[in-house]
């Protein structure tokens, strides 16, 4: 049997919503979390309400303090929310109409369409400055890391082969770039949230006498000037839905990265390399080898990227070929936006834990990178300053590979006599390539590993961070 509606909107209905199709429908469950974001929507669009004389100062109120109470009931927990009444904008607006009259105003030029698009541009705002600080303590466990390990070498990988060396704090550092990068990305998709959608209405605005731009201004919608910003079409400020692609994408990208340092230091982690050691507090062990220590919160943080890839397709297939303007399908936007929020933080956090209990095993690192393999292009580079063309250069050093592996010994352990067989332009003083710290130093251009620009760079990551 069907039951008459409790909802705002039951007016033009006989019968209410079958049970199944509240279950089906509800958003509640989710969205409830937007309570602090669609309070504030609420109140600024009263204040406003009050402000053009469409309801009175007394009713803007009233509207207020009973706001405040709901908001203070949700905060300790002791807010009923209702199933029945779909979403969090519907039951805020029923417990309120409970305890004031003037309630019955409050969504006077005001839809459910705007309403949320508002709520979620809040939300936008407020999530990206949490996930931008949280970022910010995975970037400084970042750099005392850095600054614990400031001289240590290690090789640096292409293609998973020995490449050439760096210092480690280079090889830090590049993952730092690429949190900074993710970082920026969050502040900028806050500056894109920051445009006021109350007062577009379901679709066409309203006919009443509004003040969009008081509404934008009470909400902190503002420009660095304080200037109102308000959104410019109404169809597309309800359709809209590029900020939460934009968000989810910012967090995909972020899982990107963090996924990259994971694998990295499940790598350096792995006996074969054992460059470092992570802290037990992040590690788990196995429940029938007894000799494992696992590296989990890396591979937690590989395995949640994909999550957070997920979230993105989600909306970008939830969006795509949606027509014009608003469609229930759009509900389904909230849960993957939500959940990239929370994800990001805590990995952001995770990343920061495992970084800070992190060990870097010194010895280890000094043996892989004395391959003196290592330093074969500064030989190359070597023959180019004594005249020798790059290509050639390049030639030459491949064959002095060459004998070194036949002769079984290590590059810099062949004789000049070897090397001269090899290409005329080697002079005694050839060897000297090989002194690692002497090659680091001479790598001196903006953004190379030479000592120089490392600490140039710790001094730019220390001013931003601290
Ligand atoms: N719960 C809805 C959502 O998240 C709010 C907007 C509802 N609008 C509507 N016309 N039914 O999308």
């Amino acid at each position: 049997m069907a039951k008459p509606s409790h909802a705002t909107w039951g007016g033009r209905f006989t019968a209410g919503p079958a049970e199944l199709m509240l279950q089906f429908s509800e958003s509640v469950s989710f969205d409830r979390r937007l309570a602090p974001f669609d309070v504030a929507g609420s109140k600024a669009h009263s204040a406003m309400l009050a402000h053009v004389g469409l309801i009175t100062k007394k009713e803007r109120d009233a509207i207020h303090a009973g706001l405040d109470a709901i908001l203070a009931e949700i905060e300790a927990g002791k807010f009923t929310w209702e199933t029945k009444l779909e979403d969090v904008h519907m039951n805020i607006e029923q417990a309120l109409t409970k305890r004031v009259p003037a309630a019955a105003k409050l969504h006077t030029a005001r839809s459910r369409n705007d309403q949320i698009a508002t709520d979620m541009r809040l939300f936008f705002k407020h999530a990206c400055g949490v996930v931008q600080e949280r970022i910010r303590g995975a970037e400084r466990a970042l750099l005392a890391a850095a600054e614990a390990n400031r001289d240590v070498l290690i090789p640096g990988y292409t293609h998973l082969q020995r490449a050439q060396p760096v210092y480690l704090p280079h090889h830090l550092f590049a993952w730092m770039e690429m949190l900074e990068r993710d970082r920026a990305r969050f502040a900028d998709v806050a500056a894109h949230a920051n445009w006021c959608p109350l007062g577009s209405g379901a679709i066409a605005g309203t006919t009443l006498p509004i003040d969009r731009e008081f509404t934008a201004k009470a909400l902190g919608f503002v420009d660095a000037k304080g200037r109102p910003q308000v959104t410019q079409n109404s169809m597309d400020t309800v359709a809209d839905r590029d900020l939460f692609i934009e968000f989810a994408g910012a967090c995909a990208l972020f899982g990107v990265h963090i996924s990259r340092i994971a694998e990295d230091l499940i790598l350096w982690m792995s006996s074969e390399f054992k460059f470092v050691e992570l802290p037990d507090a992040f590690c788990t062990g196995s429940s029938l080898m007894p000799q494992k220590k696992n590296p989990d919160s890396c591979e937690l943080l590989r395995g949640k990227s994909a999550r957070l890839q997920g979230n993105l397709h989600t909306l970008l297939t939830l969006a795509k070929g949606l027509p014009l303007t608003y469609n229930r399908d759009l509900q389904e936007d909230k849960p993957p936006v939500f959940d990239s929020f929370d994800q990001t933080a805590i990995c952001a956090d995770v990343l920061a834990g495992t970084l800070a209990g992190m060990t870097v095993n010194r010895e280890r690192c000094a043996a892989a990178v004395a391959d003196p393999a290592l330093l074969a292009t500064d030989v190359a580079d070597y023959l180019v300053l004594q005249g020798v063309a790059f290509r050639d250069a390049h030639h030459a050093v491949g064959a002095i590979v060459r004998l070194a592996e036949t002769k079984g010994v290590g590059l810099n352990e062949l004789t000049v006599a070897d090397v001269q067989g090899v290409h005329p332009a080697f002079k005694a003083d050839w060897a000297e390539i090989f002194d690692l710290k002497r090659a680091l130093a001479k790598r001196e251009g903006t953004g190379m590993p030479g000592p120089k620009q490392v600490a140039r760079q710790f001094a730019r990551w220390k001013k931003l961070l601290r």
